[in-house]
């Protein structure tokens, strides 16, 4: 796809980059009117979606109900997840296109290449497997495995059989997995015995064994990947390579209902414990699907990368269902992006030829300051598009993005969403455009939002991001064994009106190109400015503020803390924490590297404090509430504010002294 022509706008800000007329005559949609028409009815739209995307074994009744907080899609229809991601295929005459392109860490490992028909076989087996050691429909099956095939393997088995994935990102601790497991009441675990990070094995069963103490896991399935020493308890502990050899490469996939809970995934909301984020089968199977192919524009011979950890949504929707369901080839990469070069991933792309390419601002910025020689290295002409995803990103890794990945010819496609949305909602897409640095664009088709104030009146100036209903298909039917966090989360601002998002938007259409309002048929062309609550996003990874201080709070020498997060320019945000002392204990550096440690340990070294702060009281309002504006003002430097609420003002002066900020 070389030689594409940007039509670049000469536009107040000279950067607003509108699709050829050779990108559009390729895409799947290229015609700005599809937003009305969608928007006209999205629940007939969304059945059209899934009447045309998907294989049902049975027909829906009814669409679509909602009784909001809650709602319901393509009610009384039955669907099988990895029917439709690998069955479908092969019947189709697909079996021997490449599914899965596995890349191994160290670089002298051979790739390995899955098609349908294998991915098929051995999902297969791998249901079977389950079924005999005595998972059924509805079960929960924790998967803490890195980036190898094996977990497409798991987790298309787990939906194949009726079963409840729920996976746990491979570098979170024992602990963490622990706290997932338990909640989720797992029965089984699929792990590995280990696997490469930076040319070193990381002990991965060593973690599960912590991380099952205490659960109801009775069972664990080791993947024989890294050759580790490990440990195996007899009658509990089972080599995957074993309960494979005797399974039968058939097995029938159970007709689920489109309303049948189809996973689990834990991501932190506001609260000391992370969420169980419920997903159902028929709509997220339709917005996967639907997203993937407008978003990315996948065609039969693209080679697709999305970068992201199958722990995380993305790695759920754009890493596995929402190509798998598209027949795509896909690269999964096992490792570091720096290993064993700061130019593995360009080396990937190039060697592979991948033509889509979807990662995070994070990852970009580390680029960035590596420098413009290591990509120069390598061609990357096969490029015909870029997304991004997980935090905003700034004008200044956009361009680069765009100029030094993308060769200033492919589209940036900004996609905006959460765990909770299950496939991306806002974004331009490749056929329409236009392509803005740090601009996310307009709600898919068939989904809406707005931008309002407490009162949820418009505010396009600067507001809450909020959905309205209808709720997009792909959407959390609620939170596990937590109505009332559900509802409290996302529906007590605006109650049976809008979801919530707890993101910060802005409508900049008319301070920053009000003339592509015509061209484009657009109504609001939207950036998103971040969180409005206590989550942090932490080199794109959702942290919550809670979360970390109960885990500081549990180290004995720990009375309170407070996290705050502080803007960074490679993460975008790190914690940092202020810490109050148990009498007795005292300040130290080998106490402040203890807790950092403790922290690694319990939640995940993503959640490492950039920096911690001893302190003798946290300054609290009158309720007893932590004052976090002022903590966060104390590190950015920005104006303190008003302190008269405070019970004890006193202490912003000590804490001034203690963080440097200036007289
Ligand atoms: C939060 C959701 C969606 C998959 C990965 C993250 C932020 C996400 C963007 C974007 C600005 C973004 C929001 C959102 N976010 N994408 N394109 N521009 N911010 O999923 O961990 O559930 O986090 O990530 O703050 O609410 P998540």
């Amino acid at each position: 796809m070389k030689g594409i022509k940007w039509v670049v706008e000469d536009s107040v800000e000279k950067e607003v980059w509108w699709p050829s007329e050779e990108l559009k005559r390729r895409a799947w949609v290229n015609d700005p009117s599809i937003y009305e028409e969608a928007d006209k009815d999205p629940v007939a739209f969304w059945e059209a979606r899934a009447r045309e995307g998907l294989e049902w074994f049975k027909s829906w009744d009814k669409a679509y109900e909602e009784d909001l907080p809650y709602y319901k899609w393509f009610i009384g229809g039955k669907i099988n997840a990895s029917y439709n991601a690998v069955d479908r295929h092969v019947k189709a005459g697909k079996g021997n296109k490449p599914a899965i392109i596995w890349v191994p860490e160290p670089p002298e490992e051979p790739s390995r290449v899955i098609t349908y028909q294998q991915l098929k076989d051995e999902v297969c087996r791998f249901a079977n497997v389950l079924k005999k050691l005595g998972v059924k429909k509805g079960d929960r099956v924790g998967i803490y495995l890195p980036l190898i095939p094996e977990v497409h393997i798991a987790i298309l088995a787990c939906t194949r059989i009726g079963a409840v994935h729920s996976v746990v990102f491979s570098a979170f601790s024992g602990e963490s997995l622990r706290v997932r497991l338990e909640d989720a009441e797992a029965k089984v675990l699929i792990t590995a015995d280990g696997y490469y990070r930076r040319g070193k094995i990381v002990n991965l069963k060593a973690n599960a064994d912590e991380g099952i103490k205490d659960t109801k896991v009775e069972k664990i399935v080791v993947v024989k990947r890294a050759g580790n020493e490990v440990n195996m308890v007899e009658g509990r502990d089972f080599w995957w390579h074993e309960l494979m050899k005797d399974a039968a490469p058939h097995c029938d996939p159970e007709p689920m209902d489109s309303e049948d809970m189809m996973f689990l995934l834990y991501t932190s909301g506001t609260t000391g414990r992370p969420k169980g984020v419920i997903h159902t089968t028929g709509g997220y199977l339709t917005q996967a699907y639907w997203t993937t192919r407008w978003v990315f524009d996948i065609h039969d011979d693209d080679i697709y990368w999305c970068t992201s950890d199958i722990g995380w949504i993305t790695g759920h929707t754009y890493l596995c269902y929402g190509p798998l369901l598209n027949c795509a080839t896909l690269i999964l990469y096992e490792g570091s992006p720096d290993y064993p070069q700061i130019d593995r991933w360009w080396e990937i792309i190039e060697k592979y030829k991948v033509t889509i390419f979807y990662t995070a601002p994070t990852a970009i910025r580390m680029f960035v300051r590596a420098g413009d020689e290591w990509p120069k290295k390598h061609d990357l002409s096969t490029l015909r598009l870029l997304g991004t995803v997980g935090e905003p990103i700034d004008r200044e890794t956009w361009l680069w993005y765009f100029n030094n990945i993308g060769g200033g010819r492919c589209p940036i496609t900004d996609t905006w969403w959460q765990t909770e949305t299950g496939g991306t909602l806002m974004m331009s897409l490749p056929g329409i455009g236009p392509f803005m640095p740090t601009v996310s664009g307009r709600p898919f088709p068939g989904t809406r939002n707005a931008i309002v104030d407490e009162e949820g009146n418009p505010s396009p100036q600067g507001g809450y991001l909020v959905l309205v209903p209808p709720m997009p298909p792909g959407m959390l039917r609620g939170l596990y064994k937590a109505d009332d966090k559900y509802r409290e989360t996302y529906w007590s601002r605006y109650p049976k009106r809008y979801y919530f998002t707890g993101d910060g938007a802005r409508d900049v259409i008319n301070e920053h190109a009000p003339h592509i309002k015509e061209k484009g048929k657009i109504k609001h062309f939207i950036r998103v400015t971040g969180r409005v609550d206590d989550v942090m996003k932490v080199a794109g990874h959702r942290l919550s503020t809670a979360e970390l201080e109960d885990a500081f709070n549990r180290h004995p020498a720990v009375t309170e803390t407070a996290v705050v997060p502080q803007p960074d320019p490679m993460k975008g945000e790190v914690p940092v924490a202020y810490v109050v002392l148990k009498s007795g204990y005292r300040g130290s550096e080998e106490l402040s590297k203890e807790l950092v440690e403790h922290i690694s340990k319990t939640v995940g070294p993503i959640a490492k404090p950039k920096q911690i702060f001893f302190v003798d009281e946290l300054p609290k309002t009158r309720s007893g509430k932590i004052m976090r504006r002022i903590l966060k003002a104390l590190l950015t430097k920005d104006k303190i504010g008003d302190t008269s609420t405070l019970v004890n003002p006193d202490v912003v002066e000590n804490l001034k002294k203690i963080v440097g900020y200036p007289d």
